[in-house]
């Protein structure tokens, strides 16, 4: 699990920090999401620990709540510590990314 955190940590933290005013681009963060998927199950793949965390899904949430969500953990707002780990690696300009493709996704959402 370190290794794996460390990975994304490494592979995440080269982004560069963005300011104000940042839109999210879906096509942008299909590069950024393959952190993700291996926890959040996206349609067509399945989570690679199930019995390991309660992971939701967040296929098909609004981009709003995504990024706000992302922020929060960010910022230590929310204290889950994989998440903690991984939103920190993100920029702004990440989120709103991911925030965007995933708010697209509908197969599996929980609406
Ligand atoms: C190591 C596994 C793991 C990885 C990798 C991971 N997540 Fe998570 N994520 C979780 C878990 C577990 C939770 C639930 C945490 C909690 O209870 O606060 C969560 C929660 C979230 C939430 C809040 C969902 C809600 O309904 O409140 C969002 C948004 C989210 N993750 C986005 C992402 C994005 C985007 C990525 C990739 C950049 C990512 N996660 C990578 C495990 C992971």
């Amino acid at each position: 699990m370190k290794k794996l955190l460390a990975v994304l940590v490494l592979a995440a933290g080269v982004g560069p920090a963005l300011a104000a005013d940042v839109v999210g681009n879906p096509k942008a963060a299909q590069s950024k999401i393959e952190m993700c998927i291996g926890c959040h199950g996206i349609p067509g793949y399945k989570a690679s620990f199930p019995e390991v965390y309660q992971v939701p899904m967040i296929g098909g949430q609004s981009a709003k709540y995504i990024e706000s969500a992302l922020h929060a953990y960010k910022k230590g707002d929310r204290k889950h510590p994989s998440m903690r780990g991984i939103a920190t690696s993100l920029s702004d300009q990440d989120i709103a990314d991911v925030a965007a493709y995933y708010s697209q996704q509908n197969g599996q959402s929980r609406k």
